[in-house]
């Protein structure tokens, strides 16, 4: 074998603009763009679904943590001690979930991270969906495991991934609600078929929570399944709680098992105070109002059939997530563009982002959208569409 030549310094990364002008041919180039505090378009990218995260009780708590604790937490909770609020938010998330004990991270994905790697490892079975978010695919990744991937949506494909495998310990890992299209996993037959074959579920109900279930307790209290044995749930604090940070909730031996071993606990700085403050006042807006999610899924609901109505390729969203089929990456950027420059801010999903290389727009529903923004999104989304994207 020939020793590969020696770059100099200044041609070390040279490989990058390769990769780059790759990107550029495939149309799948991102671009970083300002966003000022206040803009004046009908927001259907974000994910503030309840409308929380400018609320004056939410962002107000935030203020005033970060004024008693500071704006940091100034290291991981384990080194640097654990706030009343963190313990109050964790008690207040396992109430509400009806969860035995729940436990707070800096992130969603680094919640998934963690439950993953910890609850898996060289002597497991990862069986998951594959449209699964990147967050948990990074988590079986790094998990060791022998890990089976199968086909979107099909429990028989767990079943049989389950019965065939070679480790003596299961993890089942699916988000609640996908991310891409807002299909809903059949959460209670996927229990089922963990019942009956000696493995754990992992449920990420990212966007479930805050729009399924009663008064919004997500997807997992929905299916029946909170409290349960052998189920655990993952969070985020960053969309229906307009917050930001992540939670894991379940039996109370996977929360301890997760402080004594889940890196991405024990490493990594601890939720900020504010945004701990602010999870917990989002939690108990929620409670004070629990129509905001039926209203979520209502507007979710007369957007997509609007959308369907004109001939665009929409999904039927099971919670808040809409996704517009696009005919290309190119296509799909330059209509969400045309649709920003008309005052309607959509999200635009490409590959890598998207499990079956279809471009899409990605539209997301929230509890304040009114009949006329329904109808004004409709309007400037068909009237900019590209060739291909009306049937
Ligand atoms: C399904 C799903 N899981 C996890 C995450 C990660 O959550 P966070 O943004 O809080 O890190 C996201 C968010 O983008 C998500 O959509």
């Amino acid at each position: 074998m020939t020793t590969p030549p020696t770059p100099p310094p200044d041609e070390v990364f040279d490989w990058l603009d390769a990769e780059a002008e790759k990107r550029a041919n495939a149309g799948l180039v991102r671009q970083l763009r300002p966003r000022p505090a206040r803009a004046d378009e009908l927001d259907l990218a974000g994910n503030d679904y309840l409308g929380l995260a400018r609320d004056k009780r939410v962002a107000g708590a935030a203020a005033a943590a970060a004024l008693r604790w500071g704006a940091g937490s100034t290291g991981s909770r384990l080194v640097t001690g654990s706030t009343e609020l963190h313990t109050e938010l964790e008690l207040e998330l396992a109430r509400f979930c009806g969860a035995q004990a729940a436990l707070v991270f800096s992130s969603g994905f680094t919640a998934n991270l963690g439950a993953v790697t910890a609850l898996s490892g060289s002597e497991s079975a990862i069986v998951t969906d594959k449209y699964i978010h990147a967050s948990l695919i990074e988590g079986c990744r790094l998990s060791r495991a022998d890990v089976a991937a199968v086909a979107h949506s099909t429990p028989s494909a767990i079943k049989h991934a389950l019965e065939t495998r070679r480790k003596p310990r299961a993890l089942v890992v699916t988000d609640s609600v996908f991310s891409v299209d807002g299909d809903l996993a059949p959460l209670g037959e996927l229990a089922g078929i963990c019942r009956a074959h000696g493995a754990a579920l992992l449920v990420d109900d990212a966007h479930g929570f805050g729009v399924l279930g009663e008064g919004g307790r997500g997807a997992v209290h929905a299916a029946g399944l909170s409290g349960a044995p052998d189920v655990v749930t993952t969070l985020t604090l960053s969309k229906s709680l307009g917050a930001q940070g992540g939670a894991v909730v379940g039996p109370r031996r996977v929360i301890k098992h997760l402080v004594d071993t889940a890196r991405s606990f024990i490493f990594d700085t601890a939720l900020a105070p504010a945004s701990a403050a602010a999870a917990l006042a989002a939690l108990h807006a929620l409670k004070e109002e629990p129509g905001l999610a039926g209203k979520v899924v209502e507007n979710a609901g007369n957007l997509a059939m609007s959308l369907k109505a004109a001939g665009l390729k929409a999904s039927l969203p099971d919670a808040a997530v809409i996704s517009v089929q696009a005919p290309s990456a190119e296509t799909a950027v330059a209509w969400a563009a045309a649709c920003a420059e008309q005052g309607i801010r959509v999200g635009c999903f490409r590959p890598p982002s998207v499990p079956d290389g279809i471009s899409r727009l990605r539209l997301t529903a929230r509890a304040d959208l009114t009949e006329a923004d329904v109808d004004r999104a409709v309007k400037v989304i068909t009237a900019t569409a590209p060739r291909g994207a009306i049937a």
